[in-house]
């Protein structure tokens, strides 16, 4: 298989467990940031800024935060569940259920008046899993792609610059997580408070970086094939058929 495609297809997200005894090296961090660095945006506008943690008291503060679960962000998340590997292989998009508490993902448990019982109510220690390290992803809420609306070309930027990281970190062998709670509104503001980071800036996510624990976590993970999503000269058109190649073609007029 190419090799690039080889790194696309082992790249994934890691929800498990650091290893806490192995230290990321200097040389590789740099090599995660240059990949940031050298990743293409719109007007190459560069509208992004990273902030490193490796400061153990630093990283238990961030974790003490507590995340509330908006009833939005339940609703929509149950949308996107498959509650077996079966029914996940068949839709082939989405995430499986399990991958949350149970609290998260069943109904009956939601109290949309109470703002979340308490164990909707998680912090995000939980999902950053001892990280021995956070990138926090910021971006400049006063400045936009020229003529973006709403700077989605701004916001598409920010993704080519997780994916730079997020590839570099897997041909490294180190494994990452996008952490979307960080930029949730109260989090986003304490985790601000913490860093020192000024009123302009956002936090577009964070990702927890380290070594996996030596037990190897392993998850399913589907995609959808490439006739449901690729369409050929028209939408809906799913053959490709390639133009006579202009040398054939000459090749056939001198016969
Ligand atoms: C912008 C973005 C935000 C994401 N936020 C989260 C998140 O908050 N928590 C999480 O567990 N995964 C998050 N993910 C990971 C996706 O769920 C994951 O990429 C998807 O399920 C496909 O799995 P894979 O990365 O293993 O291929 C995020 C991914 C992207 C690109």
């Amino acid at each position: 298989m190419d090799e690039i495609l080889k790194l696309m297809l082992s790249r994934h997200s890691y929800r498990g467990p650091y290893d806490p005894n192995r230290r990321i090296r200097q040389e590789d961090l740099t090599m995660i940031l240059e990949a940031a660095q050298w990743a293409p945006t719109a007007h190459n506008m560069q509208n992004f800024e990273v902030v490193v943690v490796n400061d153990k008291q630093m990283l238990a503060e961030i974790g003490n935060l507590p995340v509330r679960l908006s009833e939005s962000f339940l609703r929509e998340n149950y949308a996107q569940l498959s509650f077996t590997e079966e029914e996940f292989r068949r839709r082939r998009t989405g995430v499986l259920a399990s991958m949350f508490p149970a609290s998260w993902t069943e109904p009956g448990e939601w109290q949309p008046d109470g703002g979340g019982t308490l164990s909707q109510l998680a912090f995000l220690s939980r999902s950053m899993q001892d990280t021995p390290l956070l990138l926090i992803v910021l971006y400049d809420t006063r400045r936009r792609a020229p003529a973006s609306e709403g700077d989605v070309l701004g916001f598409i930027s920010l993704g080519c610059v997780l994916e730079n990281m997020w590839l570099m970190s897997e041909s490294l062998g180190l494994s990452l997580h996008v952490l979307s709670a960080f930029s949730g509104d109260t989090v986003e503001q304490q985790v601000k408070y913490l860093l020192q980071i000024p009123d302009f800036q956002r936090i577009a996510y964070a990702c927890s970086l380290g070594y996996p624990a030596p037990r190897k976590v392993e998850y399913l993970r589907v995609r959808r094939e490439l006739q449901d999503f690729v369409h050929y000269n028209r939408f809906g058109n799913r053959d490709l058929e390639w133009p006579a190649a202009a040398t054939e073609s000459k090749e056939a007029k001198s016969k």
